[in-house]
């Protein structure tokens, strides 16, 4: 089978790792790319939003499977692009990533279907929003409407930057249209977790529990970022907890989408706080999160491009997906100094190839580039230095091994990922 991956970050580079090793898979070219993935694969000079050049190049070579890696091609149509053309695309339909592209259509989604979920009202004019902030007490949680790479969700602790925040997104448009329309939640606690799913638009078959670390420093300070790390599966979440989440979240999200009409085969993922009143969704994306991928697929054990059929004939239900037992994954994502805000590129990688980087360790590119036959930096988060292990220690500290042997100017990366589970057991083996 020939392949073509959409995207050039880390996720598609682990994706391509993955899918290098199938039995289904002969030819693997991926739009645009990276450093990285360029010694996999080969890499295409075709930008994510050209989907007459995409399709060009699909047709051209045979393409069996297109996978579709990032949000924005996925909001912008590009699924239904493909199949206007007959042409095999993995991921949802630009109706059905709305899910994602639109935070106000997920939540009058779920409000429909009684998915939990934040309560929230909707705002297309700043002085309706200022009166709500007026009239209502901190926290309160500000959200972009549109698509803000992880970026678009505030938390005002106070009336005046909760205000400070509506005047940004929906006067000063600091997030450009995303802000046009803004909602206001409610404030929620509990620990978070990231349940991604395959669905054909009928079965949802969840992968193992994973987290996501958002913020930029350790101990969860600072502000948003992408990801700057990930580990699964997440110890305290149990089978029964699983078995909630797909009862209360993924399956109806699926058969709500579905009887609406819109069709969704790829990638379910459900950003859910933990509360004490049960699981609520956050966010839901559409795709393969960046940084969980590169710690899903060294944790899966079966055949991704397989599983991947399954979905596309939409024959899910006798697909058999199976995850390594007895390991533990950990990523640590490396940052150019300065991300999420203004970072240099072009600072030359050091290390990469060093005989000290432990076994079942993988250096997952994101923002890279090569230049003459050294790898630069080229984006906000450069690597995604991934461990497995026989436990959250072992993987922890075979990662941060590994990025001590990587270098580059002005690094950036969070010291803490994996701490609080060095020395937790998993509560399914009790
Ligand atoms: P989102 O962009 O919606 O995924 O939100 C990004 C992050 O903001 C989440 O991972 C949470 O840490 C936090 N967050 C979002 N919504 C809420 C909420 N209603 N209550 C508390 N924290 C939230
Ligand atoms: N790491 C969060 C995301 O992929 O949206």
């Amino acid at each position: 089978m020939k392949i073509l991956v959409i995207g050039g970050g880390g996720r598609e580079h682990a994706l391509v790792w993955k899918l290098k090793s199938s039995e289904y898979v002969s030819d693997i070219y991926v739009a645009p790319g990276n450093a990285g993935i360029a010694t996999l694969a080969e890499c295409i000079d075709i930008p994510m939003n050209d989907f007459h050049g995409l399709v060009k190049f699909a047709e051209k070579k045979g393409i069996d499977l297109t996978i579709v890696g990032p949000e924005q091609p996925l909001a912008d149509g590009v699924v239904n692009y493909f199949m206007d053309r007959h042409l095999d695309i993995f991921g949802p339909t630009q109706e059905a990533a709305q899910i994602e592209s639109s935070k106000i259509f997920a939540k009058d989604f779920m409000k429909k279907y009684h998915i939990p979920t934040a309560s929230y009202c909707t705002f297309d004019n700043a002085d309706a929003a200022l009166k709500f902030v007026n009239e209502h007490e901190p926290p309160l949680v500000i959200k972009t409407d549109g698509l803000a790479s992880g970026k678009g969700s505030i938390i005002a602790n106070s009336k005046d930057e909760a205000r400070d925040t509506v005047g940004k997104m929906m006067i000063e448009r600091a997030w450009g249209e995303a802000g046009r329309r803004v909602l206001i939640e409610e404030y929620l606690e509990g620990p978070e977790v990231s349940i991604l799913g395959f669905t054909d638009g009928k079965t949802v078959i969840p992968m193992i529990p994973v987290q996501d670390y958002k913020r930029i420093y350790n101990d969860g300070q600072g502000p948003n970022t992408g990801g700057m790390g990930a580990l699964g599966p997440v110890p305290t979440i149990n089978e029964r907890m699983m078995k909630n989440i797909i009862s209360l979240v993924m399956q109806p999200t699926v058969d709500g989408l579905r009887e609406m009409g819109y069709v969704f085969r790829g990638i379910l993922y459900a950003g859910l706080m933990l509360t004490d009143r049960g699981p609520k969704v956050l966010e839901f994306n559409c795709r393969f999160g960046d940084p969980e991928t590169q710690v899903l697929m060294p944790m899966l054990d079966s055949d991704l491009a397989e599983i991947m059929l399954y979905v596309i004939n939409e024959r899910l239900d006798e697909a058999d997906i199976l995850w390594k037992k007895n390991k533990k994954c950990v990523c640590v994502v490396m940052a150019s100094g300065g991300y999420p805000k203004r970072y240099k590129k072009g600072f030359p990688i050091e290390g990469l190839e060093s005989n000290r980087i432990p076994r079942e360790t993988y250096i997952f590119h994101a923002g890279t580039a090569t230049r003459g036959n050294k790898v630069v930096t080229d984006g906000g988060r450069v690597l995604g230095v991934t461990a497995l292990g026989d436990s959250f220690e072992k993987a922890v500290n075979k990662a941060y091994q590994a990025v001590d042997e990587v270098t580059f100017e002005k690094a950036s990366y969070r010291t803490d990922i994996g701490q609080q589970y060095l020395t937790m057991i998993n509560i399914d083996d009790e």
